[in-house]
């Protein structure tokens, strides 16, 4: 269901990812645990098309999440989010 190879990425000199894999089959579960700047925002925003690739390839559901085609398919709900007030 989603592959990521080889991934990595920079803000400017910070590098926030450097070569990192992750295959998660169809139903999978995972939790992503690491430190503060560790890099889990940078690797989830990627994943979900909402950053650019720099370096390595990502499938999700078979097709490129930046396309909205492949978006499509996929939900996500941010740790902070807000409704609209009326
Ligand atoms: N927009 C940005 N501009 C510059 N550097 C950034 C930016 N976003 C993240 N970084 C840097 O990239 C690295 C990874 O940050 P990221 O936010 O992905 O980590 P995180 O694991 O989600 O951290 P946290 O647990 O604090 O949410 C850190 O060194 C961070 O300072
Ligand atoms: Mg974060």
């Amino acid at each position: 269901m989603l592959s990521a190879r080889g991934l990595a990425h920079r803000y400017g000199g910070t590098t926030a990812l450097d070569g990192v894999d992750l295959t998660v089959g169809a139903g999978g579960c995972v939790a992503l645990l690491g430190p503060n700047g560790a890099g889990k925002t940078t690797l989830v925003n990627l994943l979900v098309g909402l950053l650019p690739r720099q370096r390595g390839e990502i499938s999700l559901a078979g097709g490129d999440p930046r396309n909205a085609s492949t978006r499509r398919w996929l939900g996500v709900v941010q740790h902070r989010w807000a409704t609209p007030a009326r």
